[in-house]
């Protein structure tokens, strides 16, 4: 397990969001509570379960939080602990988490994917004509861009979810990737400070793709503090 790249985080190195990630999907390392909660799961749903929650762990050591389980709600959007957002993915080889300080951050999304690309007909229901054609010429050849662009979706909707309750079918957000690994999502609706874009990075981790954006809190527009878009950062 290691810290993510940082120069994946929005806000980089000196940003306040801290994010682990595994290739070790193993069923290993859950809190009584958690184990609960996957008590009936297949092995596989088990292992990757708890490979996000070790990330999240050692994220929230990062924070200087106290280790505490992860649980989640009936719609499965997990539960942070007070003063914290976060985001979790997992996928076959790869998990990851990600947190920040409430105070810095209305929201957080993250998702890998695995680095190949998407069935053309999936990529027709996913990505709209538009998305499509701005990939055109897309020169990443080691992280398919449909697969970005959808990754960023997911992303976005777990930024979106817990803070609305809404739901957001693809063609609700509108995806920007360059290639050397910014992004934005551009949602149909807004969160709640009226917000509809967000911001992030995207890169490979391990054969995944792993896309993260992150909604900064909108701080006092009198001018109390000097508030950079996009790092959290006061
Ligand atoms: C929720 C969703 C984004 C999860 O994505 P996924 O690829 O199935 O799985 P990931 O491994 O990336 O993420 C799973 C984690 O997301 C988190 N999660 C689940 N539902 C969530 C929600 N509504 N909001 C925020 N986070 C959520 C959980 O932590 C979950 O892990 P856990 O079950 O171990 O606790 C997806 O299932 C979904 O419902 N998407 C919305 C519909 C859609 O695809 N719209 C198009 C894009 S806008």
């Amino acid at each position: 397990m290691r810290r993510l790249d940082p120069t994946l985080l929005p806000g980089g190195r000196t940003g306040t969001l801290r994010a682990w990630v595994t290739d070790r999907i193993v069923d290993d390392g859950l809190l009584p509570a958690e184990r609960a909660l996957v008590a009936d799961a297949v092995p596989v749903r088990r292992a990757q379960f708890a490979s996000a929650r070790r990330c999240a762990r050692a994220a929230l050591r990062d924070l200087g939080r106290p280790a505490a389980p992860v649980l989640h709600d009936l719609r499965r959007r997990p539960r942070w602990p007070a003063g914290v957002v976060g985001s979790m993915s997992h996928g076959t080889g790869v998990a990851a988490a990600v947190v920040g300080s409430a105070a810095a951050w209305q929201g957080v999304g993250i998702d890998v994917e695995a680095a190949v690309p998407l069935p053309d007909d999936v990529v027709d229901m996913l990505l709209t004509p538009q998305e499509r054609r701005r990939l055109h010429g897309w020169a990443r050849p080691e992280a398919p861009g449909t697969t970005v662009v959808f990754s960023v979706k997911e992303s976005a909707f777990k930024i979106f979810s817990p803070l609305t309750d809404g739901w957001l079918d693809p063609d609700d957000v509108d995806v920007r990737v360059a290639a050397e690994g910014a992004a934005t999502a551009e949602l149909a609706r807004p969160l709640p400070d009226g917000r509809t874009r967000l911001h992030g990075r995207w890169g490979v981790v391990g054969g995944a793709v792993v896309t993260l954006l992150a909604a900064p809190v909108v701080v006092d527009r009198l001018g109390a503090w000097d508030f950079a878009e996009g790092t959290g950062q006061r």
